[in-house]
């Protein structure tokens, strides 16, 4: 697989989880800078200096534009230009629907829609003037629609969408617009899942096992890098064979 050499990316959410494994290893390949932007500034601190002198820490909560528009110009002051955006960031609050709050649905369309809708408009045109950009963003299996999952599956299925349209207005300007379906992968969020209801979706994993950060990375990359230059609009699942649960 091609590397990342020359490329500084942007990864969101980047402080744990998927996010950090990403960034770790957008470095690996020979990523020029890979920016840690979350809401968390002492775990994105803690991330980028385990990662060393390549990883910078912004706090930026992408729900908020205007934190995303500084984080964009304090991405630009450390590297210069930014050539791949993970729209990583993500929450989840479920309840079934009649117990769904109002404010659990706003939060989880704040951060999980609106944030990648902020970080596009402030990164898009900078990508546009350079004519290169490479954009991956991280839906879910559950955008098909999940028990508990309304204001979850809404937003990720609104991502889908934002993907779809993004690729087919900025094709012609070299900025290729991806997206991730993943299920089951062993983070923090998948841990919060009650202990019952986790090992009844391991048992309809045909893999018959959780995913690692580092498979999903690998798929992150792959839509990152040149390898992947003549693919644009699509949804990669990375879900161990599940395609219903
Ligand atoms: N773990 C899975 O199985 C799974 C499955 C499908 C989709 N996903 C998606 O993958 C992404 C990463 O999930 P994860 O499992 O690593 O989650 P995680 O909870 O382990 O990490 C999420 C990170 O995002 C940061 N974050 C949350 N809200 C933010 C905001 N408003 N602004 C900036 N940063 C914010 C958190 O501080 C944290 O560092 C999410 O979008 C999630 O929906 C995960």
């Amino acid at each position: 697989m091609s590397d990342l050499k020359g490329k500084f990316a942007v990864v969101t959410g980047a402080g744990k989880g998927i996010g950090a494994a990403i960034a770790a290893r957008f470095l690996r390949e020979q990523a020029a800078g890979v920016a840690i932007w979350d809401y968390d500034l002492c775990l994105a601190e803690q991330t980028a200096v385990q990662l060393g002198g390549n990883a910078v820490a912004i706090c930026c909560d992408v729900s908020d534009s205007a934190q995303v528009a500084a984080a964009t110009q304090a991405t630009l002051a450390a590297f210069g230009r930014i050539d791949i955006l993970v729209n990583n960031a993500g929450i989840t609050r479920d309840a079934q629907f009649q117990n769904m709050t109002e404010k659990q649905w706003n939060d989880v369309l704040r951060i999980n829609l609106d944030g990648p809708y902020h970080c596009c408009k402030h990164v898009v045109p900078l990508m546009r003037e350079q004519g290169y950009g490479r954009i991956v963003n991280i839906s879910s299996s559950s955008a098909n629609g999940n028990f508990g999952q309304a204001n979850y599956a809404a937003s990720k299925a609104g991502l889908l969408g934002l993907t779809k349209t993004l690729a087919k207005e900025l094709a012609g300007k070299g900025i290729t617009v991806n997206a991730i379906t993943p299920a089951m992968i062993d983070t923090d969020m998948m841990r919060a899942v009650p202990e019952k209801i986790l090992s009844r979706y391991i048992q309809i994993i045909p893999l018959q096992r959780l995913g690692t950060v580092d498979e999903l990375a690998a798929a992150a990359l792959f839509l990152a890098s040149d390898d992947a230059s003549f693919i644009t609009g699509v949804t990669l699942p990375v879900n161990g064979g599940t395609f219903i649960y």
